[in-house]
């Protein structure tokens, strides 16, 4: 999504803030801007190019504006095309107003009719020039600027977090969030501020993570919190943990690669981690033992990536805690009929802990007596604050808009937690929840040594040879579905190839219509002998039609393996844990691919890392 990144304090804001909006390219990169107010004559002077950050730096090379107080902008488009006219900063009518926007104005269409019959001129197609235009207009009615923004508030509707500078007030920065992210970095006589804490890692450790439905005013030396009807918050600062260099690429093309690397020690860590929990667990998730030893079932929910580790986590909740476990897209649930059930928990799956949708279902839930946890990978995220409990995976910050170590950390604390639930229901004892945290390293293991076994033919031959074809089909069953779910969307979204994803049993039911010698069909085996033997007949099918087969099986599975064109041996692991154990070499194939096509793979067109608009 946008990030919005702003400085006020004793030194020029232009470095901080292109650096900081640099950090968080990773959440939009259609164009950027940047505000200051002229310190000779306190006026707003601004810069703004399409495109990625890049454009804007060179144009400020050109044009080297700056100021002891600056806001920037990198947009990813909602409101009209990624153009310089509609990238942020926005201004008023007098351009003495600017704005810079992260999240959507509902009421955008109703508030924009209603500004231009009362003379105001719009410049751009966006929803957030009408917040520039509101402020002016509450502005000449109330002048005090906590009056205004109460004024102002009141008439915006959405998910919001936006700050502004003023002419008027050269030395505040005008913060306000709703339901978006915005903190706020205290530093020695200067302030810094941003969507996320990553724009200012390394310059302070103390932060203030701004309550929804607040404002603030922030000046080089101090911070006025408010509620949305006015009355004053007390500030609450966190001190937290983190330097910018653990996110550098670290001699990695790619921040994907570096990620897909990091996952055997993320998955260590996430193990570690909740086996050093593993008895404070139930208070953690906000509920207690004798909660999860009555629960008769469990919902899901998650979006992209999350909802596919949720997919495969379904199948350990029914077969290992012997739950009936219902998944939901949280873009769907949301405007479907809830029938809240007793005895039941709904865990929200999401590494930001941010996603607009994921986030709304969990406060849809809260309306209800059903306990709300957060799955996330982000301890400081909205998520965690707004569900009743909460379980932290250990991936580290994933910078990559390709979700890697975040889907594999996600599918251990799933596997974990149908375990430890198991457990706790006196399903499973403690030693078999012991074995099961040693199956995981176990395909930790796996996943990182077939990446190198099959790294060099990759490279030098399979990704060259499969990078020409325009559009594959993928194949699953059982748990190997959502990993093809999974599998495809990686393919989509890092190299630009059509993938389209089936549960193998469907083939027959249209997609085999499809298979050609242009379209590739990828399957993914499974280690349960029934389950591999109707995969074996799958391939047998799109084989008989002339089609083309890439398989991912395990060690031994012989048939499949000469049935297929090119064949990907993975040792064997648990069973439940095959797609684990796939993964890092399923994620690498497709990197190369997208390598091979010159892709942008960190920063793919039209998407964004953390989306925190509906
Ligand atoms: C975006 C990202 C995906 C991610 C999804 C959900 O679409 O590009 O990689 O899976 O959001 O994000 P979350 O942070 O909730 O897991």
């Amino acid at each position: 999504m946008c990030s919005v990144v702003g400085y006020v304090g004793n030194e020029y804001s232009r470095k901080f803030v292109l650096e900081g909006l640099s950090r968080l390219e990773y959440r939009g990169y259609d164009s950027a801007g940047f505000a200051c107010i002229d310190p000779d004559n306190n006026r707003l002077m601004y810069a703004k190019s399409e495109g990625k950050l890049q454009r804007l730096v060179s144009l400020l090379e050109k044009e080297p504006i700056d100021g002891f107080a600056g806001i920037g902008h990198t947009r990813w488009s909602t409101h009209g095309a990624s153009s310089e006219q509609n990238a942020h900063p926005h201004f008023d009518c007098e351009k003495l107003i600017s704005v810079v926007h992260n999240g959507i104005i509902e009421n955008h269409t109703e508030l924009r009719h209603q500004l231009e019959k009362t003379g105001h001129t719009f410049h751009s197609e966006t929803d957030t020039e009408i917040i520039a235009h509101l402020f002016e207009s509450s502005l000449s009615v109330r002048k005090e600027l906590p009056e205004a923004i109460v004024h102002l508030v009141q008439q915006l509707q959405g998910a919001y977090a936006f700050i502004s500078l003023l002419n008027a007030h050269p030395d505040t920065m005008v913060l306000v969030r709703k339901r978006s992210p915005l903190c706020i970095g205290l530093g020695d006589g200067q302030m810094f501020v941003a969507s996320d804490m990553l724009a200012f890692a390394g310059k302070t450790r103390n932060v203030i993570f701004m309550p929804d439905e607040s404002f603030a005013l922030v000046c080089k030396d101090s911070v006025e919190l408010y509620r949305f009807d006015g009355t004053p918050i007390a500030v609450s600062v966190q001190e937290v943990d983190v330097t910018w260099d653990m996110y550098e690429k670290q001699g990695h093309d790619h921040y994907m690669l570096k990620e897909i690397y990091e996952q055997k020690t993320a998955i260590h860590d996430t193990v570690d981690f909740l086996h050093s929990v593993k008895d404070r667990i139930w208070d953690d998730m906000g509920m207690s033992a004798k909660q999860i030893c009555a629960l008769d079932s469990i919902n899901l929910v998650g979006c992209g990536t999350s909802w596919h580790a949720g997919y495969i986590g379904k199948f350990f909740f029914e077969t290992i805690a012997m739950l009936p476990t219902q998944l939901h897209l949280a873009s769907e649930f949301r405007y479907l009929p809830f029938f809240p059930v007793k005895n039941n928990m709904f865990l929200a799956i999401s590494q930001s802990g941010e996603t607009a949708d994921t986030l709304e279902a969990i406060r849809m839930v809260n309306e209800f007596q059903i306990p709300t946890v957060a799955l996330t990978n982000v301890s400081s995220s909205t998520m965690v604050r707004e569900s009743e409990g909460f379980v932290l995976t250990q991936a580290g910050r994933e910078i990559a808009v390709a979700s890697t170590k975040a889907f594999s950390t996600q599918v251990t604390a799933l596997y974990w937690m149908a375990h430890r639930i198991a457990c706790e229901k006196k399903i499973i004892n403690t030693s078999q929840l012991e074995s099961a945290q040693h199956d995981l390293l176990v395909a930790a293991e796996v996943l990182e040594n077939t990446i190198e076994n099959y790294k060099l033919s990759i490279i030098k031959d399979l990704a060259p040879r499969y990078a020409r074809y325009k559009k594959m089909i993928f194949l699953g069953r059982h748990n190997s579905y959502p990993f093809a779910l999974e599998s495809a969307l990686k393919l989509k979204e890092i190299a630009y190839i059509l993938a389209t994803a089936y549960p193998a049993g469907e083939l027959k039911h249209g997609p085999l219509a499809l298979i050609d010698a242009d379209t590739p069909t990828i399957i993914f085996s499974h280690q349960d002998p029934l389950i591999y033997q109707k995969l074996v007949g799958n391939v047998q099918e799109v084989k008989a039609r002339g089609g083309h087969v890439i398989a991912f099986a395990f060690e031994g599975q012989k048939e499949l393996c000469d049935l297929a064109d090119t064949v990907f041996e993975i040792p064997r692991v648990k069973s439940m844990l095959g797609p684990l154990a796939m993964t890092g070499l399923m994620q690498f194939f497709f990197y190369a691919i997208a390598k091979e096509l010159d892709r942008p793979i960190d920063k793919p067109r039209n998407l964004a890392k953390s989306v925190t608009v509906e």
